[in-house]
């Protein structure tokens, strides 16, 4: 399958670790629950709670929502938080926020749970294929076209996602 770089190591780790910079001082003093939306999120996760100081608790979620390059439009939860996320502030760390159903589904949920604030980080971040509203806090990348990316944990059929950079995938 024929790809193209979009985004190189070097210049996502010094998004991210401007993301972290900012997360942390817009925490600063107060504990934050960091939430990994498996599998996508994984990578973008583990270089982002590097640069979080303070106190992080961290624990992952899986839902699924997509298949190969289409979307289902419905979102399921696979695997729920172990730790109890009430009262307590909670950043959702996504690969890519796209039509934003995801991102409903996870900020009622967690709203549902009694968190104290729900915000959101996202590696990518695409808000003309938005079908419901739904803004980003925090992102290394806004997305002008609708192509199809992978690598730094985003999959096409669940592959790539180990590629340390972001591509482009040339369907033909
Ligand atoms: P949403 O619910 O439509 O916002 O989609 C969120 C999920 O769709 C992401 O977490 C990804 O897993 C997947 N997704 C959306 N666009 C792409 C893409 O360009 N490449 C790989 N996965 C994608
Ligand atoms: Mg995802």
């Amino acid at each position: 399958m024929k790809t193209e770089i979009v985004y190189d190591e070097k210049e996502i780790e010094r998004r991210i670790e401007a993301l972290g910079e900012r997360i942390s001082s817009d925490y600063a003093g107060e504990p934050l629950v960091c939430v990994c939306v498996l599998k996508g999120a994984f990578m973008f996760f583990a270089e982002l709670v590097k640069h979080i100081r303070g106190e992080v608790y961290i624990d992952f979620i899986r839902l699924c929502s997509y298949d190969g390059a289409r979307s289902s439009g419905e979102v399921k939860l696979h695997n729920d938080l172990s730790i109890s996320v009430a009262d307590k502030n909670v950043l959702i760390v996504e690969d890519i926020v796209d039509s934003g159903r995801t991102l409903e589904f996870l900020r009622t949920h967690f709203d549902s749970k009694g968190a104290r604030s729900v915000k959101v980080a996202c590696l990518l971040d695409r808000p003309k294929n938005r079908e419901v509203m739904q803004e980003v806090d925090y992102k290394c990348f806004t997305l002008e076209t609708s192509a199809f990316l992978v690598g730094y944990g985003l999959d096409y059929d669940q592959l790539f996602r180990n590629r340390a950079d972001i591509a482009e995938v040339k369907f033909e």
